[in-house]
This record gives C-alpha cells, structure tokens and sequence, in this order.
C-alpha cells in the first residue's frame, strides 16, 4: 500500500496525525488558560478529564497518534538517510535557504518528546494515571502553583515550548502543502497562518508557566487582581 511503501505516503500518515496532534495542542491550551481565571473551572474540568470512560478513550487516541507520527517520523528519516547513499553529507552541509526547523525536525521532535515524558510524570503520573490505578488524584490546580514555582521546571517547560514552537511553525504549513492544499498563491499565505497561529498557541502555554512563576515567587498582587484563577 502507498501509505507504507512511498515517502509521499509516509508524509500523508504524519501530516494527518500531526494536525491531530495540534488540534489536541489547542484543546489543551485553552484548558489551561481557564486555571488563570478560575481554580474552581480548571478543577472541574480536570475531574471531568479524569479516569471516565470518554477520557479514557482519548488518552488511548491521543497515544496512538503520537505513536504513529514518531514511528513514521523514524522511518521517513531513516529511509531518506539511506536513499542519500553517500551524498548524504555533501547534501546536509547546510544546504542554502532551508530552514533550521526545516533541516532539524528529527532532532526538534526528539527534545519535544523528552520534554513530553517530563511533562507526564509531573501531571499526568499524578493524576489520570493514579485514578486509573485506584487511588486519589493530585489537585491540578495545586500541581501547577508547585511545578511553575520551581525556576528550573519553568526553565526546561520554556526550552520546551521553543522547540515546539520550531517544530510545529514548519510542521503546519509542511503538513498542508503534503495534503495538497497549498498552490504557489497559498504557499505564503498557509506560512503565515501557521506562524501566527502557532505563536499564539505557544504564548497561551507560556502565560500560563510565567504568570503562576510570577505569582508564585514575587506575590504580585496586580496579577491576581487581573486573573482571579491565583488568589
Ligand atoms: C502550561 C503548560 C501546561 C500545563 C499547565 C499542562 C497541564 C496538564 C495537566 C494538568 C495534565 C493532566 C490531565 C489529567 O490527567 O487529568 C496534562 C496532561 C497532558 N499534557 Fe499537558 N500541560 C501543559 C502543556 C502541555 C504541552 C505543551 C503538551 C504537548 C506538547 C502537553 C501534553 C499533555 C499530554 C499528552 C497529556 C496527557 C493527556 C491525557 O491523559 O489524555 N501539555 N497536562
């Protein structure tokens, strides 16, 4: 089948399951965004998100899609390696007017993926995961004001959201012009949609870390004032 033999196929599986992925991104972002203005809303939601049976279901999507895109994302990079034969050096010597994002999606991807795991064992090992087990879930509300308090988790959750940033800023448009939605008039305009989109996607998850970093190490009452989800 095409979707496994070629490498036209190989990029429909990952620009799919990568536009899966954003769109969870952007679920996840406007989530969070609600522990700004209201504890009692971020909890809510995170009961509702907890170990039902929908959330469930999810969980499992949601894995099997970054599972597939970073299989995919392996052997695309593997096949095209071998494809290169010994050109491969002469042709990554930085190649003129290719992108950084462009030319380091593997390497991006590699950073998002461990900066995933510790995002995992901070929330999600604390909460779905425990409830799936039997026991009682960590407040989210409180796990945030303890993760984003300590300066080297908001220091390696800011390296992380960067090399989001990187990786989805080419990602996106990368991911439209393989579905075949892109034509030359498009090819700029669909560049700078997924810029301005990622961007603000990103700027919510970093208002998030530095609003609480801010709060939780300065006390500054104005920023409770402004977002009643702190005090
Ligand atoms: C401000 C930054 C962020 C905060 C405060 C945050 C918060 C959380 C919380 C509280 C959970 C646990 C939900 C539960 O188990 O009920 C969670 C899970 C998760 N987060 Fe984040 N998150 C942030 C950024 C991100 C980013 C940037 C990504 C992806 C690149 C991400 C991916 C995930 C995934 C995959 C899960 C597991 C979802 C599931 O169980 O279905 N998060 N996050």
């Amino acid at each position: 089948m095409w979707l496994f033999n070629s490498s036209v196929g190989k990029k429909v599986v990952m620009s799919i399951t990568g536009l899966g992925l954003v769109l969870f991104l952007t679920f996840h972002m406007t989530m969070n965004c609600v522990a700004l203005f209201s504890a009692e809303g971020y909890r809510f939601i995170c009961e509702f998100l907890g170990a039902n049976w929908y959330a469930i279901v999810g969980t499992i999507g949601l894995a099997l899609l970054m599972v597939i895109h970073i299989a995919y994302a392996t052997w695309l990079t593997l096949s095209n390696k071998k494809a290169r034969g010994n050109e491969r050096y002469a042709v990554t010597a930085r190649p003129k007017g290719v992108e950084f994002a462009s030319r380091n999606m593997f390497v991006l991807g590699l950073i998002v993926f461990l900066g995933l795991v510790l995002h995992l064992c901070n929330f999600w090992a604390k909460m779905q995961l425990v409830e799936l087990r039997g026991g009682i879930p960590e407040d989210g509300v409180d796990l945030i004001r303890y993760t984003f308090s300590k300066w080297y988790f908001v220091l390696l959750y800011l390296i992380w959201f960067g090399a989001i940033w990187f990786h989805l800023t080419h990602g996106f448009w990368s991911a439209i012009q393989t579905i075949g939605m892109s034509n030359r008039k498009w090819f700029v305009r669909w560049k700078w949609i997924g810029y301005i989109f990622v961007t603000l996607l990103m700027l919510g998850f970093v208002g998030v870390v530095v609003t609480f970093f801010c709060y939780e190490t300065f006390h500054w009452p104005f920023l409770a004032s402004i977002f009643g989800g702190l005090a």
